[in-house]
Protein backbone atom coordinates (compact mmCIF):
# COMPACT_ATOMS: atom_id res chain seq x y z
CA UNK A 1 0.00 0.00 0.00
CA UNK A 2 0.92 3.66 -0.97
CA UNK A 3 1.77 6.21 2.31
CA UNK A 4 -1.25 8.09 0.52
CA UNK A 5 -3.56 4.48 0.14
CA UNK A 6 -2.38 4.22 4.48
CA UNK A 7 -3.65 7.65 5.69
CA UNK A 8 -7.02 7.38 3.66
CA UNK A 9 -7.69 3.70 5.20
CA UNK A 10 -6.34 4.70 8.89
CA UNK A 11 -8.72 8.13 8.42
CA UNK A 12 -11.51 6.01 7.85
CA UNK A 13 -10.79 3.73 10.36
CA UNK A 14 -10.52 6.47 13.10
CA UNK A 15 -12.97 9.10 11.73
CA UNK A 16 -9.82 11.12 11.24
CA UNK A 17 -9.73 15.19 9.91
CA UNK A 18 -6.30 16.21 8.29
CA UNK A 19 -5.90 19.91 8.76
CA UNK A 20 -2.64 21.10 7.45
CA UNK A 21 -0.83 25.02 7.61
CA UNK A 22 0.18 26.70 4.72
CA UNK A 23 3.60 26.23 5.28
CA UNK A 24 3.85 22.55 5.49
CA UNK A 25 5.20 20.23 2.75
CA UNK A 26 3.72 20.24 -0.70
CA UNK A 27 2.95 16.57 -0.44
CA UNK A 28 1.27 16.93 3.23
CA UNK A 29 -0.51 19.93 2.52
CA UNK A 30 -2.05 17.76 -0.60
CA UNK A 31 -2.93 14.91 1.23
CA UNK A 32 -4.60 17.14 3.78
CA UNK A 33 -8.62 17.74 3.87
CA UNK A 34 -7.89 21.58 4.94
CA UNK A 35 -4.70 23.38 4.44
CA UNK A 36 -5.15 27.01 5.40
CA UNK A 37 -4.06 29.45 7.70
CA UNK A 38 -4.12 29.53 11.63
CA UNK A 39 -7.52 31.40 11.63
CA UNK A 40 -8.92 29.25 9.03
CA UNK A 41 -7.55 26.60 10.92
CA UNK A 42 -9.10 27.60 14.04
CA UNK A 43 -12.32 27.12 12.38
CA UNK A 44 -12.17 24.07 10.76
CA UNK A 45 -11.42 22.40 14.45
CA UNK A 46 -13.84 24.47 16.21
CA UNK A 47 -16.46 22.85 13.66
CA UNK A 48 -15.32 19.86 12.72
CA UNK A 49 -17.56 16.24 13.14
CA UNK A 50 -14.66 13.87 13.18
CA UNK A 51 -13.64 12.27 16.56
CA UNK A 52 -9.87 13.21 15.78
CA UNK A 53 -8.03 15.83 14.38
CA UNK A 54 -4.45 15.32 13.09
CA UNK A 55 -2.82 18.63 13.05
CA UNK A 56 -0.03 18.72 10.69
CA UNK A 57 1.71 21.97 11.64
CA UNK A 58 2.83 23.43 14.88
CA UNK A 59 2.46 22.21 18.67
CA UNK A 60 0.67 25.47 19.44
CA UNK A 61 -1.85 25.30 16.47
CA UNK A 62 -2.29 21.68 17.62
CA UNK A 63 -2.83 22.89 21.24
CA UNK A 64 -5.29 25.66 19.98
CA UNK A 65 -7.59 22.81 17.97
CA UNK A 66 -7.33 20.70 21.58
CA UNK A 67 -8.50 23.92 23.59
CA UNK A 68 -11.49 24.48 20.98
CA UNK A 69 -12.92 20.94 20.72
CA UNK A 70 -11.53 19.51 24.19
CA UNK A 71 -13.75 16.60 23.60
CA UNK A 72 -11.78 15.39 20.03
CA UNK A 73 -8.79 13.68 20.18
CA UNK A 74 -6.00 15.64 18.88
CA UNK A 75 -2.77 14.31 17.20
CA UNK A 76 0.94 15.95 16.15
CA UNK A 77 2.76 13.66 13.93
CA UNK A 78 5.40 14.72 15.74
CA UNK A 79 5.27 17.09 19.27
CA UNK A 80 8.71 18.56 18.99
CA UNK A 81 7.48 20.77 15.96
CA UNK A 82 7.81 24.11 18.43
CA UNK A 83 7.83 27.76 17.45
CA UNK A 84 10.66 30.48 18.49
CA UNK A 85 7.73 32.89 17.68
CA UNK A 86 6.15 31.05 20.59
CA UNK A 87 9.32 31.09 22.76
CA UNK A 88 9.40 34.70 22.63
CA UNK A 89 7.21 35.37 25.62
CA UNK A 90 6.39 32.89 28.40
CA UNK A 91 3.52 32.99 31.26
CA UNK A 92 5.60 34.65 33.83
CA UNK A 93 6.89 37.02 31.58
CA UNK A 94 3.62 38.23 30.80
CA UNK A 95 2.22 38.17 34.16
CA UNK A 96 4.76 40.37 35.18
CA UNK A 97 4.15 43.04 32.37
CA UNK A 98 -0.17 42.65 32.65
CA UNK A 99 1.44 43.58 36.65
CA UNK A 100 2.80 46.56 35.46
CA UNK A 101 -0.63 47.72 33.37
CA UNK A 102 -3.29 46.17 35.19
CA UNK A 103 -6.25 48.02 33.28
CA UNK A 104 -4.17 47.31 29.45
CA UNK A 105 -6.39 45.15 27.47
CA UNK A 106 -4.12 41.95 26.50
CA UNK A 107 -4.12 40.87 22.78
CA UNK A 108 -1.57 37.82 22.01
CA UNK A 109 -1.33 36.23 18.67
CA UNK A 110 -2.36 32.71 18.30
CA UNK A 111 1.52 31.84 18.32
CA UNK A 112 1.43 31.76 21.83
CA UNK A 113 1.01 28.73 24.78
CA UNK A 114 -1.99 27.90 25.98
CA UNK A 115 -0.69 29.27 30.04
CA UNK A 116 -0.15 32.62 27.57
CA UNK A 117 -4.15 32.34 25.89
CA UNK A 118 -5.11 31.42 29.55
CA UNK A 119 -3.63 35.20 30.30
CA UNK A 120 -5.04 36.88 27.35
CA UNK A 121 -8.44 38.66 26.74
CA UNK A 122 -8.18 37.78 22.99
CA UNK A 123 -6.42 36.79 20.60
CA UNK A 124 -5.54 37.80 16.80
CA UNK A 125 -3.76 36.28 14.15
CA UNK A 126 -2.47 37.69 10.82
CA UNK A 127 -5.30 38.05 9.09
CA UNK A 128 -7.38 39.97 11.53
CA UNK A 129 -4.98 41.18 14.35
CA UNK A 130 -5.61 44.64 12.97
CA UNK A 131 -9.79 44.11 13.49
CA UNK A 132 -9.58 42.81 16.62
CA UNK A 133 -7.07 45.78 18.02
CA UNK A 134 -9.96 47.94 16.14
CA UNK A 135 -13.29 46.04 18.22
CA UNK A 136 -11.42 47.13 21.60
CA UNK A 137 -12.04 50.88 23.33
CA UNK A 138 -9.70 53.17 22.11
CA UNK A 139 -9.29 54.64 25.00
CA UNK A 140 -8.02 51.30 26.84
CA UNK A 141 -4.28 50.54 26.77
CA UNK A 142 -3.06 47.40 25.18
CA UNK A 143 -0.16 44.93 25.43
CA UNK A 144 0.02 43.12 22.31
CA UNK A 145 2.33 40.49 22.27
CA UNK A 146 4.59 38.59 20.82
CA UNK A 147 5.50 39.51 17.62
CA UNK A 148 6.90 42.85 17.45
CA UNK A 149 6.49 43.14 13.31
CA UNK A 150 2.62 42.28 13.70
CA UNK A 151 2.51 44.74 16.28
CA UNK A 152 4.17 47.58 14.16
CA UNK A 153 1.78 46.76 11.36
CA UNK A 154 -1.47 46.84 13.38
CA UNK A 155 0.06 50.37 15.22
CA UNK A 156 0.51 51.73 11.84
CA UNK A 157 -2.95 50.63 10.34
CA UNK A 158 -5.49 51.75 13.29
CA UNK A 159 -3.07 54.83 14.03
CA UNK A 160 -3.40 54.33 17.58
CA UNK A 161 -0.60 55.11 20.25
CA UNK A 162 -1.98 53.41 23.28
CA UNK A 163 -0.27 49.98 22.44
CA UNK A 164 2.66 48.35 23.96
CA UNK A 165 4.38 45.97 21.94
CA UNK A 166 6.49 42.83 23.13
CA UNK A 167 9.89 42.54 21.54
CA UNK A 168 9.30 39.13 20.18
CA UNK A 169 10.05 37.72 16.95
CA UNK A 170 9.72 34.50 14.75
CA UNK A 171 13.69 33.79 13.72
CA UNK A 172 12.37 32.74 9.79
CA UNK A 173 10.25 35.91 9.42
CA UNK A 174 12.50 38.05 10.97
CA UNK A 175 15.19 36.96 8.73
CA UNK A 176 13.68 38.06 5.75
CA UNK A 177 15.25 41.36 5.78
CA UNK A 178 14.51 45.04 4.09
CA UNK A 179 18.21 44.85 2.14
CA UNK A 180 16.79 41.70 0.32
CA UNK A 181 13.55 42.76 -0.25
CA UNK A 182 14.61 46.35 -1.88
CA UNK A 183 16.92 44.62 -4.12
CA UNK A 184 14.67 41.99 -4.99
CA UNK A 185 12.15 44.85 -5.51
CA UNK A 186 14.33 47.06 -8.03
CA UNK A 187 15.45 43.63 -9.92
CA UNK A 188 12.16 43.43 -10.58
CA UNK A 189 10.20 46.82 -11.01
CA UNK A 190 6.54 45.79 -11.95
CA UNK A 191 6.03 42.94 -9.56
CA UNK A 192 3.39 43.27 -6.56
CA UNK A 193 4.89 42.18 -3.41
CA UNK A 194 3.03 40.06 -1.01
CA UNK A 195 4.65 40.56 2.98
CA UNK A 196 3.43 38.67 5.36
CA UNK A 197 3.16 41.11 8.53
CA UNK A 198 5.47 39.17 10.71
CA UNK A 199 8.32 39.90 8.53
CA UNK A 200 11.30 41.60 9.30
CA UNK A 201 11.35 43.59 5.76
CA UNK A 202 7.57 44.99 6.15
CA UNK A 203 8.72 47.57 8.00
CA UNK A 204 11.37 48.60 5.03
CA UNK A 205 8.53 47.95 2.43
CA UNK A 206 6.02 50.68 4.12
CA UNK A 207 9.15 52.81 4.18
CA UNK A 208 10.50 51.99 0.65
CA UNK A 209 6.74 52.66 -0.88
CA UNK A 210 6.74 56.09 1.39
CA UNK A 211 10.66 57.09 -0.45
CA UNK A 212 8.95 56.17 -3.89
CA UNK A 213 11.23 53.36 -4.13
CA UNK A 214 8.53 51.37 -4.53
CA UNK A 215 4.93 52.24 -5.62
CA UNK A 216 2.81 51.70 -2.21
CA UNK A 217 0.27 49.52 -4.97
CA UNK A 218 2.68 47.14 -4.72
CA UNK A 219 2.76 46.06 -1.45
CA UNK A 220 0.31 44.08 0.28
CA UNK A 221 0.60 42.74 3.84
CA UNK A 222 -0.88 39.91 3.91
CA UNK A 223 -1.78 36.70 6.43
CA UNK A 224 -0.71 33.67 4.31
CA UNK A 225 -4.38 32.43 3.54
CA UNK A 226 -5.19 36.35 2.16
CA UNK A 227 -2.11 35.50 0.26
CA UNK A 228 -3.65 32.67 -1.26
CA UNK A 229 -7.38 34.94 -2.15
CA UNK A 230 -4.76 37.62 -3.73
CA UNK A 231 -3.20 35.09 -5.69
CA UNK A 232 -6.43 33.35 -7.17
CA UNK A 233 -7.14 36.88 -9.41
CA UNK A 234 -3.72 37.80 -10.29
CA UNK A 235 -2.44 38.78 -13.20
CA UNK A 236 1.14 39.67 -13.27
CA UNK A 237 4.08 37.94 -14.31
CA UNK A 238 5.86 37.80 -11.11
CA UNK A 239 4.89 38.30 -7.47
CA UNK A 240 7.80 38.92 -4.83
CA UNK A 241 6.44 36.95 -1.77
CA UNK A 242 7.98 37.09 1.90
CA UNK A 243 7.27 34.40 3.63
CA UNK A 244 8.17 31.17 4.51
CA UNK A 245 8.97 29.30 1.01
CA UNK A 246 5.88 26.31 1.94
CA UNK A 247 3.78 28.81 0.93
CA UNK A 248 4.80 29.14 -2.84
CA UNK A 249 3.08 25.62 -3.54
CA UNK A 250 -0.27 26.86 -3.21
CA UNK A 251 0.28 30.19 -4.59
CA UNK A 252 2.04 28.51 -7.84
CA UNK A 253 -1.25 25.95 -8.21
CA UNK A 254 -3.49 29.00 -7.37
CA UNK A 255 -1.82 31.08 -10.49
CA UNK A 256 0.46 28.52 -12.69
CA UNK A 257 1.07 31.72 -15.26
CA UNK A 258 2.58 33.66 -12.51
CA UNK A 259 6.27 33.38 -10.92
CA UNK A 260 6.20 33.69 -7.42
CA UNK A 261 9.46 34.02 -6.52
CA UNK A 262 10.17 34.42 -2.67
CA UNK A 263 12.26 37.13 -1.21
CA UNK A 264 14.45 34.98 0.84
CA UNK A 265 14.81 31.40 -0.65
CA UNK A 266 16.48 30.12 2.46
CA UNK A 267 13.55 30.98 4.51
CA UNK A 268 12.23 27.43 5.99
CA UNK A 269 11.14 26.76 9.24
CA UNK A 270 12.55 23.71 10.16
CA UNK A 271 9.70 23.27 12.69
CA UNK A 272 7.01 22.93 10.40
CA UNK A 273 9.02 20.60 8.01
CA UNK A 274 9.29 18.18 10.76
CA UNK A 275 5.90 16.88 9.76
CA UNK A 276 6.75 14.14 7.10
CA UNK A 277 4.35 11.39 5.52
CA UNK A 278 6.26 8.73 7.69
CA UNK A 279 5.51 10.97 10.79
CA UNK A 280 1.87 11.46 9.38
CA UNK A 281 1.22 7.47 8.57
CA UNK A 282 2.62 6.47 12.43
CA UNK A 283 0.72 9.49 13.90
CA UNK A 284 -2.63 7.24 13.14
CA UNK A 285 -1.56 3.79 13.25
CA UNK A 286 -0.15 4.69 16.48
CA UNK A 287 -2.37 7.43 17.86
CA UNK A 288 0.33 9.73 18.59
CA UNK A 289 1.47 12.13 19.61
CA UNK A 290 -1.56 13.35 21.80
CA UNK A 291 -1.89 16.70 22.50
CA UNK A 292 -3.33 17.42 25.80
CA UNK A 293 -4.23 20.36 27.66
CA UNK A 294 -4.70 21.38 31.70
CA UNK A 295 -8.30 21.48 31.57
CA UNK A 296 -8.52 25.38 33.91
CA UNK A 297 -5.84 26.31 31.47
CA UNK A 298 -7.64 25.43 28.79
CA UNK A 299 -11.14 26.90 29.83
CA UNK A 300 -9.35 30.30 30.06
CA UNK A 301 -7.44 30.20 26.96
CA UNK A 302 -10.44 29.53 24.97
CA UNK A 303 -12.59 32.48 25.91
CA UNK A 304 -9.65 34.42 24.26
CA UNK A 305 -9.76 32.35 21.18
CA UNK A 306 -13.36 32.48 20.83
CA UNK A 307 -13.36 36.02 21.16
CA UNK A 308 -11.06 36.09 18.45
CA UNK A 309 -13.39 33.71 16.46
CA UNK A 310 -16.89 35.68 16.62
CA UNK A 311 -15.08 38.35 15.19
CA UNK A 312 -13.30 40.40 12.21
CA UNK A 313 -11.73 38.65 9.04
CA UNK A 314 -13.40 35.18 8.95
CA UNK A 315 -10.15 33.34 7.94
CA UNK A 316 -9.43 32.27 4.48
CA UNK A 317 -7.13 29.60 2.66
CA UNK A 318 -9.68 26.66 2.80
P1 LIG B 1 -0.80 32.70 9.22
O1 LIG B 1 -0.97 31.42 8.47
O2 LIG B 1 -1.93 32.92 10.15
O3 LIG B 1 -0.56 33.85 8.31
O4 LIG B 1 0.48 32.50 10.18
C1 LIG B 1 1.75 32.42 9.74
C2 LIG B 1 2.69 31.72 10.66
O5 LIG B 1 3.83 32.06 10.78
C3 LIG B 1 2.23 30.58 11.39
O6 LIG B 1 3.26 30.04 12.09
FE1 LIG C 1 6.77 29.80 14.36
FE2 LIG C 1 7.99 31.23 12.52
FE3 LIG C 1 7.83 28.62 12.20
FE4 LIG C 1 5.61 30.15 11.95
S1 LIG C 1 7.40 30.18 10.62
S2 LIG C 1 5.84 28.24 13.09
S3 LIG C 1 6.03 31.74 13.46
S4 LIG C 1 8.94 29.68 13.84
Amino acid sequence: MSWKDEVATLKAERNAVILAHNYQLPEIQDIADYTGDSLALSRQAAATDADVIVFCGVHFMAESAKILSPGKTVLIPDERAGCSLADSITAEQLAEWKAQYPDAVVVSYVNTTAEVKALTDICCTSSNAVDVVESIDPDREILFCPDQFLGAHVKRETGRENIRIWPGECHVHAGINGKELAEQAQAHPDAPLYIHPECGCANSAIYLAGEGVVEPERVHMLSTGGMLDRAHGEQSGTVLVATETGMLHQLQQAAPETNFKPVNPRAECRYMKMITPEKLVESLRQMRDEVTVDPEIAGKARASLERMIELGNPGSGE
